[in-house]
């Protein structure tokens, strides 16, 4: 996914002499504020990591480097991100659908979206029916705005209260008020035109939105900028997937001017790293974003989840501005899911003026470039077992400064892995065939509004030129010499066969944009 990757800026003063400073660099003194605390901590320091020594080393020696300081380790080790009272972005609001609820799992919880036009808002309730655990979204909204159960039509309120049960007879006991026939109903809210939730249903977070708030980027609702938003599911794990995200030197295979990252700071909340005029964050569970060209406005500052105001990003003021933000949701083991956002105030006459689907084949073509790299890349992780990535990876230049931030604060914070709680095994799942784990109209084109609807259009228009072609024959067959021209005949004859090879044509572009391009590095 390396066209996405944060660039590599090179610059002429920047000298060719690298390694002279350790690729994380971490205040002694510095801490995050945080209004609302993200973590149970008595405390927020952290002491160093070492340096890479740029010398060449012996596998011994990287680990040792690599190694998080063991006294630091030691003494935040009541130091815990809680994976399950966290807002998790669920999918942008572009892609969802009103008119009938949606089933989506995040960190292992199967969730059902729906739209509640009596209270004018997103709903994410459990996806499951109290009555026999059937999936509610496979259900439908029925003629009074309720969320209803397609198995025995039971129907449901806002607040997760069962409003009707068909069987149960009008004169008896009000059986549809029993807590027991109530859905398990999830906070949600609407930021940056993407749908969050907060994983975790237990009443005493039914208020979560006043004292916490998912975090927010102004640039994504301010007008003068032009957004995009691309989402699809991935067929490996969440750590894979960022920490691809993160690492911008796989964009630049053939070796440019060596990437000189390093870490500003790191703690439960995140980390910030910096790149020449490039600062980018990690803001736990899933946002990892950069702002690239500007010095921006400095009243746009970033607010973290944990409603912590960022440093803005570079210092240099200039006009134009773009961000590039990643959300990387963790789904179950071996999945995760992409919502990709560009926001940009220049050069986006594009954007403007083409629909959504047309930028979704370059960044789809991105994305499937490094997908089963990923794939396999998790599957020997987890053979060596994740507590040990930092010793089965060789991680010798500053380029690699963000994955090494990102596997540090899953080490000292987030336990290692994605906390699945009790629900899996943790075991990956098999591998599929190369046509499924490329896949990508399962995986995009049927959740994104714009895909699909370009889908059914195209897939008209090739059809409509079939008919064409062959009525044109037909014509051809049909008349009588005499009757129709010479000229009118070859005009005919031509269209067929014009038709014909664009329908052909039509139909490759079809599947190969919107269900299945194999990527091949080496015929690329
Ligand atoms: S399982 Fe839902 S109504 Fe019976």
């Amino acid at each position: 996914m390396g066209a996405w990757s944060f660039p590599s800026f090179t610059h002429p003063l920047i000298s060719r002499t690298i390694f002279e400073k350790p690729i994380i660099q971490i205040p002694l003194t510095q801490k995050l504020t945080s209004s609302v605390p993200v973590i149970l901590s008595k405390k927020g320091n952290f002491k160093s990591f070492t340096a890479i020594s740029p010398t060449a080393q012996t596998t011994e020696e990287s680990e040792n480097s690599l190694s998080v300081d063991q006294e630091t380790e030691a003494e935040n080790q009541e130091e815990k991100f809680d994976w399950h009272a966290q807002w998790y972005p669920v999918m942008p609001i572009c892609d969802l659908d009103k008119r009938r609820p949606h089933g989506k799992r995040v960190l292992g919880i199967d969730i059902v979206i729906w739209w509640d036009r009596n209270e004018n808002d997103w709903k994410v309730f459990d996806d499951s029916c109290p009555h026999r655990l059937a999936p509610l979204s496979e259900g439908r909204i029925d003629q009074w705005g309720r969320l209803q159960c397609v198995y025995h039509g039971w129907c449901f309120g806002s607040s997760g209260d069962c409003k009707f049960i068909p069987q149960a007879p009008r004169d008896g006991p009000p059986v549809h008020t029993s807590s027991k026939a109530c859905v398990a109903i999830y906070p949600s809210c609407v930021q940056n035109s993407i749908l969050w939730f907060w994983a975790n249903s237990d009443p005493q977070y039914k208020d979560i939105l006043l004292k916490k708030k998912p975090p927010y980027i102004p640039q994504l609702d301010d007008p003068s900028f032009t957004n995009t938003m691309l989402c699809r599911d991935i067929p490996c794990g969440y750590e894979v997937l960022i920490e691809n995200i993160m690492d911008p030197a796989h964009a630049d295979r053939e070796g440019g001017k060596p990437l000189d990252m390093s870490i500003q700071k790191l703690d439960v909340n995140g980390f910030t790293s910096k790149q020449l005029f490039v600062n980018s964050y990690f803001i736990p569970p899933c946002m990892f974003y950069g702002s690239f060209g500007s010095g921006g406005d400095p009243s746009k500052k970033s607010t973290s989840s944990a409603g912590t105001t960022e440093e803005p990003p570079p210092p240099v003021p200039q006009k134009k501005n773009m961000l590039l933000l990643f959300y990387c949701i963790p789904v179950s083991p071996g999945n995760s899911r992409l919502i990709l956002a560009t926001s940009r105030n220049f050069g986006d006459w594009l954007q403007r003026f083409f629909p959504r689907w047309v930028f979704h084949i370059r960044q789809n073509l991105v994305l499937d470039s490094d997908l089963y790299l990923l794939h396999v890349e998790e599957r020997k992780i987890m053979d060596v077992g994740p507590l040990n990535w930092h010793k089965s990876c060789f991680v010798p230049t500053k380029a690699d400064a963000n994955v090494v931030a990102f596997r540090t604060w899953l080490k000292k914070y987030g336990g290692t892995q994605v906390d699945w709680g009790t629900k899996f095994s943790r075991l990956l799942p098999p591998t599929p065939p190369r046509e499924q784990l490329l896949d990508r109209y399962w995986s995009h084109t049927v959740n994104c509004s714009s895909c699909s609807l370009a889908y059914k259009r195209l897939n008209a228009l090739e059809i409509a030129l079939q008919v064409i072609s062959i009525a044109s024959i037909g014509i051809v067959a049909a008349g009588k010499q005499g009757i129709m021209s010479a000229i009118a005949r070859n005009t005919l004859v031509s269209m067929a066969v014009l038709c014909f090879v664009a329908s052909k044509w039509l139909s490759h572009f079809n599947y190969k944009t919107f269900r299945y391009h194999d990527y091949d590095h080496g015929l690329i």
